[in-house]
C-alpha cells in the first residue's frame, strides 16, 4: 500500500470505517512495533488533520513518548497524571471536551483545546496509550471513542 485513500465527502464515522481496514492492511504483516505505531499515527493524523496524534509507551512505570505526528511533546508522563496518565490508571478512554477544565491536564501545547486518550491493553495491563489532541473545543465524541478503541484493540495485538 502506498497511500491512504479516504473519501473527502464521507462523514466522520464513514472515514473511520474506510480507514480501519487500511490501517490493518498497513500493519498486518509487519512485526516491528515502532514501524506499526508510526504508520498508525500518520494514517490517523493525515485522515483527520488532528493537531497532534501519537503514542506513549509504558516503560519502567512511566509513559514515554513514542511515534507521533505533530509538534514536539512532553517526553515522560507519570502514572495518574494528566489525561494520558488518567487513561493509564483507569484503563478507560478519556474524552476531554475542554482541556482547561481537566484537573492536572499537562499542557504540552497551548493550542490544544480538546483531547482523547485511549489505553492500549495487553493481558489486562496498559502497555501504551493513543493520544489525540485537537485545536478545536469538543472535537471528540462517542464516534471517535468507538472507532479509536477498535484501532487500539488491533494495535494492542502487535505488542509482545
Ligand atoms: N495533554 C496530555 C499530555 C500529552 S500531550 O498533549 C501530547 C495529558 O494531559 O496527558
Amino acid at each position: 500500500m502506498e497511500e491512504i485513500l479516504i473519501s473527502s465527502t464521507a462523514d466522520k464515522a464513514e472515514k473511520y470505517k474506510q480507514l480501519i481496514p487500511q490501517i490493518e492492511a498497513l500493519v498486518g504483516d509487519e512485526g516491528d512495533l515502532i514501524a506499526n505505531l508510526a504508520n498508525t499515527a500518520a494514517a490517523l493524523h493525515q485522515t483527520f488533520n488532528f493537531w497532534w496524534t501519537g503514542f506513549y509507551l509504558v516503560k519502567n512505570n512511566q509513559l514515554v513518548l513514542a511515534p507521533f505526528q505533530g509538534p514536539i511533546a512532553c517526553t515522560r508522563i507519570t502514572f495518574g497524571k494528566g489525561v494520558c496518565g488518567t487513561a493509564w490508571e483507569t484503563k478507560q478512554t478519556q474524552v476531554v471536551a475542554d482541556v482547561d477544565q481537566f484537573p492536572g491536564h499537562i499542557a504540552c501545547s497551548g493550542e490544544t483545546k480538546s483531547e482523547i486518550v485511549i489505553p492500549i491493553i495487553k493481558n489486562n495491563e496498559v502497555v501504551a496509550v493513543l493520544d489525540i489532541d485537537s485545536e478545536k473545543l469538543a472535537n471528540f465524541d462517542d464516534t471517535d471513542k468507538t472507532y479509536l478503541e477498535q484501532i487500539a484493540l488491533f494495535v494492542g495485538k502487535k505488542f509482545n
